[in-house]
């Protein structure tokens, strides 16, 4: 019994959010409006600045809000997304109570459309 307990307090409590963007919302380069969604750094350290690519990007932003949510209510800006050198994505977070250390994402877009998910580990 005793390690029946433990093994569940082992256990993480896990939160997902998801999103879907039409990739044509990111194809006219609006300054304003990238502006209000992406940080400069994001935007230098783009390998590219296609709208599928940036449209994923959003979507991930979107997904990582969505799993923090039951923790706590996060901005766009206050999310970071960027791409390792394998080309795998990661979360950087301005929050209290999350760690970015416990959230993944994963981006797929198409010519059409772009999705992310985003899972984040509570406790
Ligand atoms: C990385 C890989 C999974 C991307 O899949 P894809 O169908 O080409 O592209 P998707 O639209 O689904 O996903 C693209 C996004 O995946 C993410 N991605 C890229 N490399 C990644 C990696 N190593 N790990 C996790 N995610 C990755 C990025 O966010 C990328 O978006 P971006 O290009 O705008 O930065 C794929 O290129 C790959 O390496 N597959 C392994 C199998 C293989 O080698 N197949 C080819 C021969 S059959």
């Amino acid at each position: 019994m005793i390690k029946i307990l433990k093994m569940r307090e082992k256990q993480m409590n896990l939160s997902v959010g998801v999103d879907i963007e039409q990739v044509a919302r990111f194809r006219k380069k609006n300054k304003r409006l990238f502006q209000k969604i992406f940080s400069k750094k994001e935007l230098k350290s783009m390998k590219s600045c296609n709208a599928q690519h940036l449209a994923g990007i959003f979507c991930a932003k979107e997904a990582v809000i969505k799993a923090c949510n039951p923790m706590e209510k996060l901005q766009l800006r206050s999310i970071e997304i960027f791409s390792r050198k394998d080309g795998q994505p990661y979360a950087v977070i301005k929050s209290r109570l999350v760690k970015a250390r416990n959230l993944r994402i994963s981006i797929s877009h198409s010519k059409d459309y772009a999705v992310a998910f985003a899972i984040v580990a509570i406790g």
